[in-house]
């Protein structure tokens, strides 16, 4: 019998109406994919802009230092050598043509392209080879420069009029969240199959105050900074090209250290709060309360892949390092997906909402004591990592609050 891992980023599809309605011809498409949901399609083929040798993020890179330095640290680069996304890919290769559309989303990165479905089966693509492929070198750079900046034969930026050695466009969908959501807003069942798509983040953030207030992705995820695009040019009004989420690192950071400090500039969703002062008499009962506030996300926390979470633990613990009592949530969904993929729980917490914890101690002790809590979030559930195969080194979780209390008499 087949089983299909609790494959979170098993993907598709998408009816939301801000995506619905395209599909004109597309530069070097086969028909097939004008008949697709948006997600589903590569982005059209792209020649190399005037003044540039190649598409490769590493020329940009020769200019645009800065940027192609934080880009590099971000999950955006990592997108195709990730290893989980590689595992999930050799289980199922039969849809490994879905994934890339966004994980390596040019046309010019695909060496093959999908002709049609035998039998109308997602898992079963007639596939041919992609004349326009640009080799592996610009595949490997996933979702590079390139996808997000080169239209029609210009490159596309938000100043417009700069006076760069390349072609340049004004884009003004580069400042907003639909320009995100073409990847970040997917919602597809797939009947009689054992994966959904399930990238809910789009109608998440409109649902909440963020949308209404015109805070867009770009705002939290690309925070700005002053400082010039190329060395020796104007200082500008500049998105920082780190994209950082959920403080996970993927273990292939080149720059940890830059990382860090790109982190800094965007702290994590969670914040643990608590009475810093508790009373306690040696013997007698206590109850301390601890609230899980989603401080930072512009939608739900955790959101996107339906694997992850955020665990918190309230712990007491004794002189001698015991554990007098314990208590611990995971705050994110539940899937089942066999024999058909359905939610069964989803208690994340939308922006700005909380919840309660409450641990209880029976007997306070006497001396020092602490009352610890601590969330931790989560990528992939150790079973989960295991049964992908996946190596020790692939980061699964990370502290990222942490609340101490010592109790007075
Ligand atoms: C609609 C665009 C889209 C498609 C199609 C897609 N992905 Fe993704 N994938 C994403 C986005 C967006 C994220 C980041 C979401 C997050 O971090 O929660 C992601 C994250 C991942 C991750 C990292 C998970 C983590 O928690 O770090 C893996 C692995 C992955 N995808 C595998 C796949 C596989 C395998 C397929 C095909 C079966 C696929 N994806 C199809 C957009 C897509
Ligand atoms: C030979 C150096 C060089 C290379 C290579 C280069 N750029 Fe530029 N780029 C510049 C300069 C110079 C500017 C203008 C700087 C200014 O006026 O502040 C610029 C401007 C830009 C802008 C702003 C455009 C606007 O008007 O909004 C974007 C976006 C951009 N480059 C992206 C890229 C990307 C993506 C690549 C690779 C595909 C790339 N550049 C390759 C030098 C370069
Ligand atoms: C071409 C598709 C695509 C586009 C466009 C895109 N993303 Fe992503 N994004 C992804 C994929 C795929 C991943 C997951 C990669 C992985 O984990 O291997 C991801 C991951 C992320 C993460 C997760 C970081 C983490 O730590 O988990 C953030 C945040 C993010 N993207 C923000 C953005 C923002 C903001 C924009 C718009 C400016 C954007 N993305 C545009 C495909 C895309
Ligand atoms: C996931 C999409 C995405 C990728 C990949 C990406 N950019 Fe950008 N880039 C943006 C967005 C969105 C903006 C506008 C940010 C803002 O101003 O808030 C931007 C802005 C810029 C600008 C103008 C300065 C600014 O921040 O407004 C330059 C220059 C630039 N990018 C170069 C690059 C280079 C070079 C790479 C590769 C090393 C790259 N970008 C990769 C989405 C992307
Ligand atoms: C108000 C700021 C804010 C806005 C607006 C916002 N985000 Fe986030 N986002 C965050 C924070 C904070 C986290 C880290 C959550 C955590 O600790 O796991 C996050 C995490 C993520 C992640 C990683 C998955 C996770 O749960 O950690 C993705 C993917 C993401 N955001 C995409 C987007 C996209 C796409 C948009 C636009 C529709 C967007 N975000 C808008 C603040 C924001």
């Amino acid at each position: 019998m087949r089983r299909v891992a609790p494959l979170a980023a098993a993907l598709l599809a998408c009816a939301m109406p801000w995506l619905a309605g395209c599909a004109p011809s597309r530069d070097g498409l086969p028909a097939f994919y004008a008949s697709r949901p948006r997600f589903e399609q590569p982005f059209a083929g792209q020649r190399v802009p005037k003044g540039l040798k190649s598409l490769s993020a590493e020329e940009c890179g020769s200019c645009h230092v800065a940027i192609y330095r934080e880009w590099k640290q971000s999950v955006h680069a990592q997108a195709w050598v990730d290893p989980q996304f590689r595992a999930e890919l050799a289980k199922q290769p039969g849809v490994s043509w879905l994934c890339i559309n966004c994980h390596t989303p040019l046309v010019n990165q695909l060496d093959s392209l999908v002709v049609r479905l035998e039998g109308g089966d997602v898992e079963r693509p007639v596939k041919r080879a992609n004349p326009r492929w640009a080799g592996a070198a610009l595949r490997d750079e996933a979702i590079t420069c390139a996808a997000c900046h080169v239209r029609d034969g210009a490159v596309v930026g938000p100043f417009g009029g700069t006076n760069a050695p390349h072609a340049t466009r004004l884009d003004p969908a580069l400042r907003s969240a639909d320009f995100c959501l073409r990847c970040h807003q997917a919602v597809q069942a797939y009947p009689g199959k054992t994966f959904v798509c399930t990238f809910d983040t789009g109608a998440e953030w409109k649902a909440g105050p963020f949308a209404a207030a015109g805070t867009v992705c770009q705002d939290c995820h690309m925070p700005p900074v002053e400082r010039p695009l190329v060395a020796g040019g104007p200082v500008r009004r500049v998105g920082m090209h780190g994209w950082i989420g959920s403080h996970l690192k993927k273990g292939h950071e080149t720059l940890p250290a830059l990382w860090d400090s790109l982190a800094a500039r965007r702290p994590p969703g969670v914040e643990l709060r608590a009475d810093t002062l508790v009373r306690a008499v040696p013997g007698a009962p206590l109850a301390w309360r601890v609230r899980v506030v989603n401080v930072n996300a512009g939608h739900m926390l955790p959101t996107g892949d339906p694997e992850r979470a955020v665990i918190v633990t309230l712990a007491a613990i004794g002189e001698r390092g015991d554990t007098l009592a314990r208590e611990q949530v995971r705050i994110g969904q539940k899937w089942e997906w066999w024999p058909a993929p359905r939610k069964l729980a989803d208690e994340r917490l939308a922006p700005g909402g909380e919840r309660v914890l409450t641990l209880r101690v029976r007997s306070a002790p006497r001396g020092a004591w602490t009352l610890a809590a601590t969330a931790v979030n989560e990528r992939i559930s150790d079973a989960n990592a295991d049964f992908h195969r996946l190596p020790e080194s692939y980061p699964r979780r990370a502290e990222v609050a942490r609340l101490e209390v010592r109790p007075r008499r």
